[in-house]
């Protein structure tokens, strides 16, 4: 059974007030096309100036204020995707354990079944316990990079709210093994969220070394998210597959 992965960018469902609701309400009919679909989402200004704050200060662990931010944002999104389809919430605090930064268990049993219900799982980023760290954030991207390794997936997509990833000046088409240094080696700013879970170059690491390939594209060009489930071209840059794992 073969699957699609696809992130929603915290940068487009948010903007400086919190969730930015008409964005969100825009995105979610767009969704329509969930057959065997997994959907992740970031959390763009609703939890990085709780993460922000919280990694700052590690004797104490605010844990439930920056999950409340980013479970109150997903909530407010399966609020829209609810009037289309059926969907179901999971939050990584609950089914994931970290080891320094990265996944080590994550209990996917709930998506499985979700899916063999047809119906639509939401993840987002969250903040999780970790082994080393006692608590650690983990990104809407490194799930993705998790759940491509996991689950039998033949495509997967992140929207975000530019059209791709820039090299000299132009989006680059794709990212492969002969220009991955130069797009690894270029300064990157953090985008406009102020993303504390790397950003563009966050994501390209996640999505580097993957078996399958994936594409970065412009979530917030109406369309281009349909177009994306539907198997139409979206632009972007192709992240191809690659057999050198390690960065
Ligand atoms: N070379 C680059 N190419 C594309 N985007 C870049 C680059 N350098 C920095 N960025 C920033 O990365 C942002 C996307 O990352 P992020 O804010 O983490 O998005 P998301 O919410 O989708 O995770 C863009 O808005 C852009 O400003
Ligand atoms: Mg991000």
């Amino acid at each position: 059974m073969n699957k699609t992965l696809l992130k929603i960018g915290g940068s487009i469902l948010t903007n400086k007030t919190g969730a930015d609701i008409s964005s969100i309400k825009r995105i979610a009919k767009e969704i329509t096309n969930k057959n065997k679909l997994v959907l992740v989402h970031g959390a763009g200004y609703c939890g990085h100036p709780e993460a922000d704050r919280l990694l700052g200060k590690s004797e104490i662990c605010d844990i439930y204020n920056t999950h409340r931010a980013v479970s109150k944002l997903n909530s407010i999104f399966l609020d829209f995707l609810s009037d289309e389809i059926p969907v179901v919430p999971i939050h990584p605090l609950n089914v994931v354990i970290a080891n320094d930064g990265r996944i080590t268990a994550f209990d996917i049993n709930c998506i499985k079944n979700a899916l063999e219900n047809d119906i639509l799982p939401v993840i987002h980023g969250d903040i999780v316990f970790d082994r080393v760290r006692k608590f650690c954030i983990v990104s809407g991207d490194q799930i993705i990079s998790y759940l491509a390794r996991r689950l039998d997936v033949d495509k997967v997509g992140l929207a975000t709210d530019v059209d791709g990833v820039y090299l000299d000046g132009k989006v680059l088409e794709e990212i492969t093994e002969k220009n991955i240094s130069k797009v690894l080696n270029q300064d990157y700013h953090l985008g406009k969220t102020h993303d504390v879970t790397g950003g563009m170059l966050g994501k390209i690491k996640e999505l580097w070394g993957l078996s399958v390939e994936s594409v970065i594209f412009n979530g917030s060009t109406v369309g281009n998210i349909n177009r994306f489930l539907s198997g139409e071209p979206v632009g972007g840059t192709i992240i191809k597959p690659s057999r050198i794992e390690d960065l």
